[in-house]
């Protein structure tokens, strides 16, 4: 499976930790940046990983900033994404099953490493369930096209 990640300044060493967890799990990583820890603006590289994702290019993304916020505005504006922020494992599970999220965001400065990537593992590991979230996800997403 390919995974998208995208970081700004604030998300860069937490990205460096999801993208190793990844990888040593078998993940295709593709890396939208920013590659070093000058400061930048978490919009140029988290959009770059949403429409990956959108495109189908990328079966599901990974976002890291400070707090995950702006990252995860910025990915829900790209139509067909729906980018949890989440910082608890049982929220990550939810987003999953019920909202069948195919962003993660995280904030590098809310959690540590390895809650992080016990979130991130959660995350992947949990399927959609389907039946009656399916009407609530489509109303959710027929809502893009009419704004
Ligand atoms: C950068 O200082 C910070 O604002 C950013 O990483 C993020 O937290 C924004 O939501």
């Amino acid at each position: 499976m390919k995974i998208a990640v995208a970081c700004d300044h604030g998300g860069f060493r937490l990205k460096n930790v999801l993208i190793q967890e990844l990888q040593n799990q078998g993940y295709e990583v593709v890396d939208f940046g920013t590659y070093n820890e000058d400061s930048c603006d978490y919009p140029d590289y988290a959009v770059k990983a949403a429409r990956a994702v959108a495109s189908g290019d990328c079966e599901k993304g990974v976002v890291v900033c400070g707090t995950g916020i702006g990252v995860s505005i910025t990915c829900n504006k790209v139509h067909g994404i729906r980018c949890a922020l989440c910082h608890d494992v049982f929220s990550a599970k939810a987003t999953r099953a019920h909202n069948d999220a195919n962003m993660l965001a995280m904030g590098q400065r809310v959690i540590g490493e390895g809650l992080a990537v016990e979130i991130l593992n959660a995350w992947l590991n949990t399927e959609f369930e389907g039946g009656r979230h399916v009407q609530r996800i489509e109303k959710m997403m027929k809502i893009e096209g009419e704004e």
